[in-house]
């Protein structure tokens, strides 16, 4: 009965998210099930297949048309996206249909709330998947349901009164278009909404792991058929026994692993700096100049991605003044990079799988977080797992050069920096056994197959 049935999985376009869900795919895949991952695109291209034929991929169109620019407006887009995926979404599961492989579920992005419906209306079981921890959800729950006032200004203190189990959070620590809600309207619409329907889900997946949020973990589970699924990692990163799985990118991106890689084997253990910002994050000209001159100053050598997009703003001449000390790429494989025994830290904007990534990998994590959930993410590395620690930015969000050099000698050299590392070889540890057969998540896996089978 499980041999063969039939998934459908529909990340939101965006690395942060197709990331993980595609690797959800592939668990699903180990289980027996047959995955189909639709991929909304600006260019689709005809369906191929991945992962030993396991996995068929299916691009869809996003809705817009060679020339024009996806990016000049959010609302237009997110219908744009919507339109598109309500016309060929149908069509394909008919042709499923009919080719005699019903699928079971549809596995979507909880970005996208109304594919409930869709799912509903053609039979499947919906199922969303949380591309961020509960921490942040729980709160998008509060502000959804009206019980959760946001503190009025930056320095204004707020807890989440209902939840003894998180920290005192400042407003600085909430999700940030929460207190910036002005200047994202439509942002803090979607983020909000993904909660939206929460009660009719069938089932909610979270790229997490039970002992990552045990305090969480009740609450939700008795609101919501809540299965954590994470580390939604290659298990070749997790589980060595598991390293002949080689082919674990889905990268939109092309990383020179070789670059990246033979400059890290050249270093000392545990001496560079890994220094991303993911896939969105943008810092004007003075924030990476103060960056740039921070790094320098700290002396350790570092691993720096700026995105080609950014280049521009990196300081004239910085590369040759700082020779040997560091490397600047446009892309970087992450996951081989934080594995690498020469990485002895990550300064991170604390996105969620970066975030996991570096936890799960051990690596003590310095957070400068932009917006989103990236400030919520940081004050969890800090203060409840204590694996990193956090940039002290000025009143206004800039992150003075001091800053960073302070934080960089406090995680590579101080003795925080060892109680950091302890913490990280802890979670590193926990973060395994969770996706380990048996583990947590390897059983909430087992349990999502039977509910679908
Ligand atoms: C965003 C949000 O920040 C995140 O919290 C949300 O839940 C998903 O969308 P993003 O800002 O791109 O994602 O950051 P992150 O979640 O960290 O994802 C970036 C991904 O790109 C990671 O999986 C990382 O490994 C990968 N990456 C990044 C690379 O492979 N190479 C790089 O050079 C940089």
């Amino acid at each position: 009965m499980r041999e063969g049935s039939h998934v459908i999985v529909l990340p939101f376009p965006g690395q942060g998210h197709i990331t993980p869900l595609s690797q959800f795919s592939k668990r699903l895949a180990s289980k027996g099930l047959k995955p189909t991952l639709i991929l909304v695109s600006d260019k689709p291209t005809p369906p191929y297949k991945i992962d030993n034929d396991s996995i068929t991929v299916f691009p869809i169109s996003n809705g817009f048309q060679e020339g024009e620019d996806p990016l000049q407006d959010l609302d237009d887009y997110m219908d744009r996206v919507e339109t598109s995926i309500k016309k060929r979404l149908p069509e394909l599961i008919k042709d499923m249909k009919l080719s005699g492989s019903t699928p079971k579920a549809l596995v979507y992005d909880s970005t996208m709330p109304w594919l409930l419906d869709v799912a509903h209306d053609h039979g499947l079981r919906g199922a969303a998947f949380f591309t961020q921890p509960w921490l942040v959800s729980i709160i998008y729950y509060h502000v959804f349901k009206g019980t959760f006032s946001v503190p009025s200004t930056k320095y204004g203190h707020s807890t989440l009164a209902s939840f003894p189990s998180f920290p005192m959070l400042n407003a600085n620590d909430l999700p940030s278009f929460l207190c910036e809600s002005s200047s994202y309207p439509n942002i803090l619409r979607i983020v909000v909404d993904q909660l939206s329907n929460i009660e009719r889900v069938d089932i909610v997946l979270c790229n997490t792991f039970d002992k990552l949020e045990e305090k969480l973990l009740k609450w939700v589970k008795s609101m919501w058929p809540v299965l954590n699924i994470g580390p939604t990692l290659p298990s070749m990163y997790l589980d060595k026994r598991l390293s002949e799985d080689k082919n674990y990118g889905f990268s939109l991106f092309t990383a020179k692993s070789t670059e990246c890689i033979e400059w890290l084997n050249s270093k000392q253990p545990s001496s560079v700096v890994y220094v991303s910002f993911g896939s969105l994050v943008i810092l004007n000209e003075d924030q990476m100049m103060e960056l740039a001159t921070g790094l320098k100053q700290s002396g350790c050598f570092f691993l720096w991605v700026v995105r080609e997009t950014e280049t521009d703003k990196i300081p004239k001449h910085y590369v040759e003044e700082i020779g040997e000390k560091g490397l600047i790429v446009s892309w970087s494989p992450q996951l081989e990079v934080l594995a690498h025994e020469s990485v002895g830290s990550f300064l991170t904007h604390c996105g969620w799988n970066s975030t996991l990534e570096g936890l799960s990998l051990g690596v003590p994590m310095i957070g400068m977080p932009h917006w989103t959930d990236q400030p919520t993410n940081a004050k969890f590395v800090e203060d409840v797992w204590k694996v990193g620690v956090r940039v002290k930015a000025e009143a206004d969000g800039f992150v003075r050069k001091e800053e960073i050099v302070r934080c960089v000698g406090e995680v590579m050299e101080g003795e925080k920096g060892k109680e950091i590392r302890k913490n990280a070889e802890k979670w590193k540890v926990l973060a395994r056994e969770a996706v380990s057969e048996g583990g947590s998540s390897d059983k909430s896996i087992d349990e999502f197959v039977s509910m679908v089978c």
